[in-house]
Parts: C-alpha cells; sequence; structure tokens
C-alpha cells in the first residue's frame, strides 16, 4: 500500500485492548451505537444538548440559516458560555473545586516553579465578573461589540474570553508567539475596538517584551481605541495617557463584589472569531457560537476524555489556537474539572517539565501533540521515569498525525501500557472533536496511529474528487457529510465572508464539509488522517498557509518570486523550505538566505521560520501558471519524479521532467 506516518508504515491490524478499562466494547457495539445515532440524529443531538442548562429551551435542533452551508443549531434556545463555566458551578458543590492550577515559568534553585496559582470556580467567577464590570461600565461593551485578546498563558487570558462572553461581546484571541502585522490583521477583519494584551511573559527562560509588540500592532489598527495591559513581569513598557490602561489600576475601581449579569444570548451567538491559514489569501476568520459549540464541548469532554469530577487533567496546547479555546478553556469549565494550566516551554528548565507537573498535581488525563512527543522522546526515557506517572489514566494528541513509534512511546513509556492512547482528530472549523476513540463512551481496541471513527452523531466519509467512498485501505479526502454541533456558525460561517466560506468547505466536493485532509479508511472502518491535501503546512503541530508565507517572502525588497513548501521532518512532521527566485541585480548569496529567514521570523512569527531558502533562476510552473509544488517536494526528498507527475494539475509530464532536472542541477551547484 505505501500508507506512512512520517515514512512509518501503518499497523493496520494491529489492535491493542487496554486490560482493566470498564467501558470497553467491541468494534460491532460501537458501530451500532454510531448507526443508532444517526438514526435518530436530532433526537440524538436533543439529548445531549439538555444535559446542559439553557437560560430558555431550544425550539429546534438546528435549521438553515441565511447561507446554504450556515446552520444555526438549537435555534430558540437562550444560553450563554459564561454561565455555563462558571455560574452553574459556583451555585453548587463545585464552588470551592479548583478550577485552574496555572504554574508560571521560572523555577528556583531547586528546579521548583516559583509561582503557582490556584483559582477556584468561585474565585475564577469573581475574576470573571470583574472584569465584565470593567469591559462593560468603564470602557461600554455590549453584546456584539468586538474586542482581540492578545495574551501569554497566564490565568487573564480564559478570565478575559470568559469576561467577553459573558456580555455576549465577540473576540478573537491572538497567539502570543505572532507578530505585530499577524495581529494587525486579525484586529482589522474582526474591526475590534479594544485590544487586551500584557507588558510581557517568560519563555524558555527568556522573557517576551509583548506590549511592544503590541503597540506596533495597535499603530495600524485604527479601530482600537484603548489597550487593557496585564501586568506579567513589571517590566517598564510604553503606556499611552487616555489609550492604555493597566488591568491593576482599572480593578481599583471595581467594587470588591462586583457581579455583572450574564447575557441570555441566542444560541448562535457569536462566541469568537479565530483566525486560521488558508491556501490562498488573508487568514479566515471561523466563526463559533455559544451552544452548539457548548453541546459539542460538553460531548467530547465526556466519550473522549471520560471526564469526572476527581480528574485533573492537563492540556499543553496554548490557547492561541484552538485545542486551548475547546480544551483549556470552555470544554473543560464546562464540566468543572480540574484543569493544569502552565506557561512555559516543555523543555525548561530541564526536558521533564511536563512529567514533574504531572507528578507535581497528580495529573489524571493528559492532552498533547505529536510533535512535543517527539521531541522529548529524543532526550531518553529516564526523563520521564524520573517521575511518578502512576495517577494518569487517559493520554490523547492532537494537531497532526501521530507516527506509530511516537505512539507506542506514549503508551508505553508515559503510559506504562496501562492508559488509552488516542489521536483526536478535528480542526478549528469543527469546533471539536469529531473522530477519536471515544473511552468515555466505549472503549473499541486501538489501533496506534488511527483516528478511530467518527464520535456519535457524526457521519464522516473517505472519498474520491467525485465523492464516492473509495475502497477501504485506499486514500481519499476527508469529508464531514452532515453538519455537526460546533460547526462554523452563524451569521456567515467565516467572518464577513460566505462566498468564500461556501468555496472552500462546500464546494470543491458537492454536499460534503472538506476539511483539505487526505485520509485512510481500513477495512475495521477505523480513519488514519494522513496530512493535508492542499497548501498549508503543519508546522509541529500549527497551521500555516505557504501562501501566506510566499506573501511574506514577495514583501522583501529583494525578491521577485517565492514558492513555499513543507519538507518532511522527524521532529515537527513538516517545516517550510522556500525556493526563492531575486530580482534582478541581487546576489543569491548566504547572507542573502539569512536575511530572509529573518525576515520571515519578523513579519510572521518564529514558527515559521523557513529552514532552507534555496535560489532559483525560475519556479516550474504549469502552463495556467500554478507552481508545480509536488515537484519542489520531490526534489526536497530526493524522490525521482515518478508518479509525482501524475498528482500535478495539467503539467506536461515531459514538462514536469524537464522543470525536475534543471531544478536539481541547479541546486547542486
Ligand atoms: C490536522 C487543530 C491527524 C489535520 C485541532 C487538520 C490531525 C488540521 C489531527 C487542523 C489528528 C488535527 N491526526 N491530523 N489527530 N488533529 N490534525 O485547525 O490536518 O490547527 O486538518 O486544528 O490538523 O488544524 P487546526
Amino acid at each position: 500500500m505505501g500508507a506512512s506516518i512520517l515514512g512509518e508504515p501503518l499497523p493496520f491490524e494491529e489492535k491493542i485492548i487496554i486490560k482493566g478499562w470498564p467501558k470497553n466494547s467491541t468494534l460491532e457495539d460501537y458501530k451500532k451505537l454510531h448507526r443508532e445515532s444517526l438514526e435518530k440524529f436530532e433526537e440524538f443531538w436533543a439529548s445531549v444538548a439538555r444535559e446542559l442548562e439553557w437560560l430558555r429551551e431550544f425550539s429546534k435542533v438546528y435549521e438553515r440559516g441565511d447561507y446554504p452551508h450556515v446552520y444555526r443549531w438549537f435555534p430558540g434556545g437562550l444560553t450563554n458560555i459564561s454561565y455555563l463555566a462558571l455560574d452553574r458551578h459556583v451555585k453548587g458543590a463545585r464552588k470551592n473545586k479548583v478550577a485552574y492550577i496555572w504554574e508560571g515559568e521560572p523555577v528556583d534553585e531547586k528546579g521548583a516553579p516559583r509561582e503557582v496559582r490556584k483559582l477556584t470556580y468561585y474565585d475564577l467567577w469573581r475574576e470573571v465578573n470583574r472584569v465584565a464590570y470593567i469591559l462593560s461600565r468603564m470602557f461600554n461593551l455590549k453584546k456584539g461589540d468586538k474586542i482581540a485578546i492578545y495574551l501569554p498563558m497566564i490565568p487573564e487570558l480564559p478570565i478575559f474570553m470568559l469576561a467577553a462572553a459573558r456580555l455576549g461581546v465577540i473576540f478573537t484571541v491572538v497567539f502570543a508567539g505572532f507578530t505585530a502585522e499577524n495581529l494587525a490583521t486579525r484586529i482589522n477583519d474582526l474591526g475590534a475596538t479594544l485590544l487586551v494584551t500584557a507588558d510581557g511573559f517568560y519563555r524558555r527562560g527568556k522573557i517576551v517584551r509583548l506590549k511592544d509588540v503590541a503597540d506596533k500592532a495597535v499603530e495600524m489598527s485604527p479601530g482600537v481605541r484603548n489597550v487593557i495591559v496585564v501586568r506579567r513581569l513589571g517590566i517598564d513598557v510604553n503606556m499611552v495617557e487616555g489609550r492604555d490602561y493597566w488591568l491593576e489600576e482599572l480593578m481599583e475601581g471595581v467594587p470588591s463584589n462586583a457581579y455583572v449579569d450574564p447575557v441570555p444570548v441566542e444560541s448562535e451567538h457569536t462566541l469568537y472569531v479565530l483566525y486560521t491559514s488558508g491556501t490562498t489569501g488573508k487568514p479566515k476568520g471561523i466563526i463559533h457560537d455559544h451552544g452548539g459549540y457548548a453541546v459539542l464541548l460538553h460531548a467530547t469532554m465526556k466519550w473522549v476524555f471520560d471526564i469526572r469530577d476527581d480528574d485533573v487533567y492537563y492540556c499543553t496546547a496554548d490557547i492561541g489556537w484552538v485545542t486551548g479555546h475547546s480544551y483549556i478553556v470552555f470544554g473543560p469549565l464546562i464540566e468543572g474539572a480540574t484543569i493544569v494550566m502552565y506557561e512555559g516551554a516543555p523543555d525548561y528548565p530541564g526536558p521533564d517539565r511536563w512529567w514533574s507537573i504531572v507528578e507535581r498535581y497528580g495529573v489524571t488525563v493528559l492532552y498533547t501533540t505529536p510533535t512535543a512527543v517527539r521531541m522529548l522522546m529524543r532526550f531518553g526515557d529516564m526523563w520521564v521515569k524520573k517521575h511518578d506517572r502512576s495517577t494518569l489514566r487517559l493520554i490523547h494528541s492532537v494537531g497532526e498525525p501521530i507516527n506509530p513509534s511516537a505512539w507506542r512511546w506514549l503508551y508505553e513509556v508515559v503510559g506504562e501500557s496501562r492508559c488509552p492512547v488516542g489521536s483526536t482528530w478535528w480542526m478549528t472549523e469543527t469546533g471539536g472533536i469529531l473522530i477519536s476513540i471515544a473511552p468515555g463512551l466505549a472503549l473499541i481496541p486501538i489501533k496506534p496511529g488511527a483516528n478511530g471513527l467518527p464520535l456519535p452523531g457524526i457521519e464522516a466519509e473517505v472519498v474520491d474528487d467525485e465523492g464516492k467512498p473509495v475502497e477501504p485501505g485506499m486514500k481519499g479526502f476527508l469529508v464531514i457529510t452532515r453538519p455537526w454541533p460546533g460547526m462554523p456558525a452563524p451569521p456567515t460561517g467565516m467572518w464577513g465572508d460566505p462566498e468564500r466560506y461556501e468555496k472552500v468547505y462546500w464546494s470543491r466536493i458537492p454536499g460534503f464539509f472538506y476539511t483539505g485532509d487526505y485520509a485512510i479508511k481500513d477495512s475495521d472502518g477505523y480513519i488514519w488522517v494522513l496530512g493535508r491535501a492542499d497548501e498549508v503546512l503543519k508546522v509541529a503541530g500549527h497551521r500555516i498557509g505557504t501562501y501566506e508565507l510566499e506573501s511574506v517572502l514577495v514583501s522583501h525588497p529583494a525578491v521577485s518570486e517565492a514558492a513555499v513548501v513543507g519538507a518532511p521532518d522527524p521532529v515537527k512532521g513538516e517545516v517550510p523550505v522556500a525556493y526563492v527566485v531575486l530580482k534582478e541585480g541581487q546576489t543569491p548569496t548566504s547572507e542573502m538566505a539569512e536575511q530572509l529567514k529573518k525576515w520571515v521570523r519578523e513579519k510572521y512569527g518564529p514558527i515559521a521560520t523557513p529552514q532552507n531558502v534555496f535560489f532559483v533562476s525560475k519556479l516550474p510552473k504549469t502552463r495556467s501558471g500554478k507552481i508545480m509544488r509536488r515537484l519542489l517536494v520531490a526534489i526536497l526528498s530526493n524522490k525521482p519524479l515518478g508518479d509525482v507527475t501524475t498528482l500535478e494539475d495539467e503539467a506536461a509530464v515531459d514538462e514536469a521532467k524537464k522543470a525536475y532536472e534543471e531544478l536539481s542541477r541547479e541546486l547542486k551547484k
């Protein structure tokens, strides 16, 4: 077959059964359960939705909105996700249960964390009310207004997200590793009038001066009237009189018992817009709502994470990405879980930081990423074994395919062959997990590296170009064949651009939601997502559009044309590599290559720095002017052209061959 992840063959036939797991089931049982959920689709989702509290009961399960593929989920219902995440618990027995255990990065001489903050549900609720008071009374923000949040991994990040949600204020969170340009693009596309940021934060033992970056972004964002600054480091930063305010100073004007009613919003009211990379143009602002999104998160926290009241749940992602939105903030809070949140790098001060966290707080459920696993594996098992992991009972990964050997390491070394280990498939657009094993519901045999079956109420298929299911074991496109709660929400699915939403997701394979992923469904029905089928890279799990990097490169005064492709990388999955045509009179030197790498770093962010910059005299293109990307990838991996040409749209075989040979020759020089 030749199917592999990072060059490792896929063990289609291997089946691991976790002994002693209370909810084991056979594949047949699971398939039956799944089939029934689809047969009674609406009743099924209605009953899941009723497990949550509604401020007003919904009148329907779902209906079409103003555009063909934008659906309202639970219309007629009134809710507020901040009510679900906080007030519900504060009224009951979880009032003084710990919601967040937060650990800052710096450590003392003995390697112990210098700062640990524990916030109970009641503490968190009070903080959120105070911040909601500031946003509404001092900055006059109301339902439907927009703000941007550019904060590192500190408790104020979820606090501001929840406070905005409480008011029905729409927010966008921008990853703190992004540059001023990227921040400004998002602020302006959303139309945010207020920015929340911090003076800085710690990363791998150094400080990052975040407010300086925010200042540059605000210069490019005419709509921003105010900036609220959280003091994390206590460093001196520029504060603009009448525009910028320290959070701690604003807090002085807030009554200590401040309470702000959660605004009852329509189920489909926009909660947030999160920008993600596509194949062309500027990043896409994916819209998620309060109601449908909360229902999917509630369901997946139960089914996939089997979350219980005595769990200590640790997700290692950054809240700047969708994983953190759904599975550090809203999902686990809706379930009233105790959540571990860590500010810094996994290998600081040593490669055992995460395992020390697991030991320190008795983590039971761990959610992490393949890249981090591959990175930590390299340091050796002793870093893991130094720490007690006997509390761990369940492990999942997300963000990219997990190669079978990384899976085995998580299973055998980290989880001591005791914990189910899953690879949960989903994307920014889906809002939550759609394809995964579901140990909280019925644990089927696990296949190392596979994602599992679609969850109940979710229908997915692997199809060819025409939308016909491909034979088991054959590679095809992964599509979602029915709407689901948590899908891109009204009014337009994609912020301000319903046409692009329709085009990108619903017209590639008509009638189905096109994920952009290649996948294989094996003869047992397990789905194995192999990677992106489009021009989107997954660098260390971060989703980066090649088009965006090409735009950054051609904005450099020396560059005439650029093509960026992904090269396989044993740790990061793939890394960007750039082919660059320089302008007349420019010399292709190694200094120039370094300059261009630095340029991408500064304009886009360190996560996208190209590993290599190759100078070429021209880019191989098809007759219609499309860059032959697969050819560029084949050259990188030293693969013969072979079947590559057949994959290339419109490229004549001999044309591609010629280009391949010319380019290989040029690069060997
Ligand atoms: C990839 C991250 C294989 C996939 C939540 C998808 C995965 C993209 C997995 C979305 C997995 C995510 N196995 N591939 N378990 N999880 N992906 O929007 O290519 O950052 O399309 O969302 O990540 O990336 P995004």
